[in-house]
């Protein structure tokens, strides 16, 4: 049976859901959390994995076919590979990716493989073990890294995120491209976003996906442009010659929401439309009060129906009106 295609009221089409299984990490990364973390939130009070497997499978036949899980750091979820087997298996769910920091990760990466997971975005800000342990307050390094290099043997697609900070990371952005010479995995320097539980870190940000790009081009005036995937947040480039691919993502400019096509699901099951938004329907109250699977649809297609043109309509239509909230509960 062909899929349905969903839209929004922007004519976009929706077809990619993500999905924080909790909101706890293991890392207390400098532009996702204060140093001394955020009030987690009780078990109860998250989605239990047949709450999730139902409405992955409403939303599958709806039209959503692509499934991210992130967190916080979705490995420290109990029984995470429990989830992921029967979000693997629901009709219509063609891809499962994630998104993780890597250090509980290795153990699973066979099965991950054999899952056939799509892809792994693996979030690394630096190549360098003190200014990892300064970024993330954690002394984690050689876990990730080495997932990394597990990750690239298993041939399971890799991206790299590195949020580009000034006076914290900005050493690593050309040592990270040189990591595409002879390895194919794609690296992508993010701009970073006060999603960090305290609110703006600058009054105005340094580090523009363009500085970024001209940074890179002063080393490698080579550079070029080469094609984006279909609603790619990041834009993509190479360096003739190397293996791999860099991207630049203009997370905070907000350049890519035209094509938007995702969907959040927040660690408390509340569903966000656009990333700048504080939530646009309680699912879980839905799910927990007894609502049938159409009268759910319904409450779900008309928030589909009132989406925000773009992140700046969504950040302006907020509640709250200014964003501190931690990128551990949305996931990214
Ligand atoms: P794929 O396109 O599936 O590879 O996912 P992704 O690269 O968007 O996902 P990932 O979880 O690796 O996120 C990388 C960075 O992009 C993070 O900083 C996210 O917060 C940011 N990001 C992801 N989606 C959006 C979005 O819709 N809008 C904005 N502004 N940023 C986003
Ligand atoms: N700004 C930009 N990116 C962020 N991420 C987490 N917090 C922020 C932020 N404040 C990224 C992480 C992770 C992805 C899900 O989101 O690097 O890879
Ligand atoms: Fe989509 Fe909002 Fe991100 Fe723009 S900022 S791409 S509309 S989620």
């Amino acid at each position: 049976m062909a899929s349905p295609i969903l839209f929004d009221n922007h004519g976009r089409p929706l077809n990619y859901l993500r999905l924080a299984v909790t909101d706890r990490c293991n890392l207390r990364c400098f532009y996702c959390m204060p140093e001394e973390g955020i009030a987690y939130l009780p078990k109860k009070e998250l989605l239990t994995f047949e709450e999730i497997e139902r409405l992955v499978t409403l939303l599958a036949a709806m039209g959503i076919s692509k499934v991210r899980l992130t967190g916080g750091e979705p490995f420290v979820r109990t029984d995470l590979m429990k989830l992921i087997r029967r979000i693997v298996s629901i009709e219509g769910i063609n891809d499962v990716h994630i998104t993780t920091n890597g250090i509980l990760t290795g153990p699973f990466i066979d099965e991950l493989k054999a899952l056939g997971i799509a892809s792994v975005n693996l979030s690394l800000d630096t190549l360098d073990a003190q200014r990892f342990f300064k970024i993330t307050r954690r002394n984690e390094f050689d876990k990730t890294w080495n997932t990394l290099q597990r990750l690239v043997q298993s041939n399971i697609p890799v991206k790299l995120n590195a949020v580009v900070m000034e006076d914290k990371n900005t050493e690593d952005i050309l040592p990270m491209v040189e990591l595409t010479r002879n390895q194919n995995i794609s690296v992508r320097f993010i701009e970073e976003m006060p999603f960090n539980g305290e609110g703006s870190h600058y009054p105005k940000l340094n580090w523009t996906y363009k500085r970024i790009l001209d940074h890179i081009r002063s080393a490698y005036p080579e550079i070029q442009k080469i094609e984006d995937p279909k609603n790619a947040t990041a834009n993509h480039y190479s360096i003739p010659g190397f293996r791999g691919n860099i991207g630049i993502i203009a997370a905070f400019s907000r350049t890519f929401c035209g094509s938007c096509n995702r969907l959040r699901i927040t660690a408390q099951g509340t569903l966000k439309t656009c990333l700048y938004d504080d939530g646009v329907l309680d699912i879980k109250k839905l799910v927990r009060s007894g609502k049938t699977d159409e009268e759910i649809k319904q409450e779900l297609l008309f928030a589909f129906a009132h989406r925000p043109k773009d992140g700046f309509e969504a950040e302006a239509h907020r509640h709250k009106k200014s964003i501190s909230e931690s990128m551990s509960t949305i996931g990214g």
